[in-house]
């Protein structure tokens, strides 16, 4: 099985396999507007006023559908864990990480592995990744998570505890800025049934940076997504029609708006455009959480947000036909 981290420990002569190069409407090189940092908006979650802590989650999901957010309660010696212990895994030795490869044939994502498909202009991603469920219990599939290092599984459900403070602040915030009741989001969305499916991200360094991208354009398929980077710069958003550099903030979580948190608030929240970029000499690593439905659950609009004058502007179907639907392209 071709394995990026494999590509990159042989490509060490400044070429690389055509199958990453991108054509020139993607390279980053070409595309990105250059010297920019891109400040999303940045939410201080422990801010006394939480009115307006409330008031910029509800605006930074409408007009940006990305932000950061710092002073949150996940403490940072966590986080550190967290990294560490994923960083560990990624560089065993490969036929260790075999262990844990995705299932070929089977419907579910979990596991290690490489993106087997293309994107649509047949190129692949500079980047390799792992996929579990940390949450809830009942979905929780032991065998995909690493036995090695041996901390890996308390340090990864001790993250999934505090991030479920997390997400329970945020889903109220956005709740309430659609005129909802605190709880009403999260129980259209599948309430405590909602899957928190972790994937990590490894970037190894490319020869090539400014040909290839890790993940290419897309928006998430989740309500959303919370990610933690490691320090190495490589998020870019779509903004005005144009690509930039996301400002990396230290410690900071980033929060994408995602397709059925759009869909749920008819098009008042967006879900962001985004990609990733690589390096020539450092290894990016990314750790996001999608907080998504079961596959069963239906999501459409929030009854309470459409009416005459706002009719539905999305369909209302199950998660797992959206899913089909998006990964195999067709229309919707
Ligand atoms: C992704 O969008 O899937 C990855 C984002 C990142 O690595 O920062
Ligand atoms: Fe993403």
């Amino acid at each position: 099985v071709l394995r990026v981290q494999r590509v990159a420990s042989e490509s060490k002569d400044a070429s690389i396999p055509a199958m990453f190069v991108k054509s020139e409407t993607e390279q980053p090189g070409i595309t990105t507007v250059q010297g920019v940092n891109l400040e999303v908006p940045v939410i201080d979650f422990s801010n006394p006023n939480q009115e307006k802590v409330l008031r910029e989650v509800y605006e930074a999901s409408k007009d940006w559908g990305m932000f950061q957010i710092v002073n949150h309660e996940i403490p940072s010696q966590l986080i550190t864990n967290l990294q560490g212990v994923g960083k560990e895994f990624f560089e065993l030795p490969q036929e260790e990480k075999e262990v844990y490869a995705k299932i070929e044939g089977s419907e579910s994502l979990e596991g290690y592995g490489t993106k087997l498909s293309k994107d649509v202009n047949g190129k692949k991603g500079w980047v390799d990744h792992l996929f579990h469920v940390i949450w809830p219990p009942s979905s929780i599939n032991y065998r995909f998570w690493p036995k090695n290092p041996p901390s890996y599984r308390e340090v990864n459900e001790e993250y999934s505890k505090h991030l479920r403070g997390v997400v329970d602040k945020l889903m109220k915030s956005m709740s309430i800025g659609l005129g909802l009741e605190g709880n009403e989001l999260k129980e259209y969305a599948g309430g405590d049934d909602m899957i928190h499916l972790l994937k990590i991200n490894y970037y190894p360094p490319c020869p090539c940076p400014d040909l290839v991208l890790g993940v290419p354009q897309h928006t998430d398929m989740s309500y959303i997504t919370i990610l933690v980077p490691n320090e190495v710069q490589g998020l870019q958003a779509f903004r005005d029609g144009h690509w930039y550099d996301v400002k990396y903030v230290p410690n900071a979580l980033v929060i994408h708006i995602g397709d059925q948190m759009e869909i749920l608030s008819n098009g008042k929240y967006k879900a962001v455009l985004h990609r990733t970029t690589v390096k020539e000499n450092e290894t990016r690593m990314s750790w996001p959480v999608f907080i998504e439905p079961k596959g069963e659950h239906v999501v459409g609009p929030h009854p309470k947000l459409v009416n005459e004058d706002n009719p539905p502007k999305y369909k209302t179907k199950k998660y797992k036909d959206y899913a089909y639907c998006k990964l195999n392209k067709t229309p919707q």
